[in-house]
């Protein structure tokens, strides 16, 4: 399972590469706009930070313009995705930067059937948002669940799945044990994942016992 980062600051994005956990990125407008940073240069900061795809979402409503948008942001970097929000003038975008070679990731998911039409659209990616289902009294893993059976029937699919929106880490560990290709994951949910009381207690114990024994001073 690859782990990307879903955030737009440099710094928290260096954290997480020193630990060697950033296989890519996920920006989307609200994240860019918390930054300091006009979105270009950011983004062209964020391309040379990291080996691995880095999202970046398009604006544009109509296919033409979403196009012509796409292959702006696909030069900022060596491997920018283009996020697009599902809706009938992005499938047919995607449709046709796919047909170009250009990386494309449909985002704003929220049901089974906008996976299959994005993953017919030839997107590369999909962005299931699972944490805004669950704000609204939907499960959100259940998508995935579903999304993941759906694509593991045809061969032909070869979209991967970006799980998104994602609140804790029981979101990241069920994921997993679904066979999400991807997840993309709030810094602070990283730390989260790292942390455990018990590791803490046991850590304190073996340095006071260590001392006792002359260990460590
Ligand atoms: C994904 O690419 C999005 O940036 C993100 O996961 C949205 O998450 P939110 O629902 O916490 O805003």
């Amino acid at each position: 399972m690859k782990i990307f980062i879903d955030t737009a600051n440099l710094n928290e994005i260096r954290k997480a590469k020193e630990l060697g956990l950033v296989d890519g990125v996920t920006t989307n407008p609200t994240l860019i706009a918390k930054e300091e940073e006009d979105a270009e240069t950011l983004i062209r900061k964020i391309s040379k930070e990291v080996k691995g795809p880095v999202n970046v979402e398009v604006t544009s409503l109509a296919c033409e313009e979403i196009v012509k948008e796409a292959k702006v942001l696909a030069s900022w970097g060596d491997e920018i995705v283009i996020k697009i929000p599902i809706n009938q003038e992005g499938l047919k975008a995607v449709r046709i930067l796919s047909a170009e070679g250009i990386q494309t990731n449909v985002t704003l998911l929220f049901s089974a059937s906008q996976a299959i039409l994005a993953a017919k659209a030839g997107a590369t990616y999909i962005c299931p948002f699972i944490g805004r289902l669950d704000d609204i009294s939907f499960n959100g893993l259940e998508l995935i669940q579903q999304i993941r059976e759906i694509y593991d029937q045809y061969d032909e699919i070869v979209t991967r799945i970006i799980v998104a929106s994602v609140r804790n880490p029981i979101h990241v560990i069920e994921a997993a044990r679904m066979g999400a290709e991807i997840v993309t994951i709030p810094p602070a949910i990283l730390d989260q994942m790292v942390k455990h009381p018990l590791t803490d207690r046991g850590t304190a114990q073996f340095l006071e016992d260590a001392k006792k024994i002359g260990l460590k001073k």
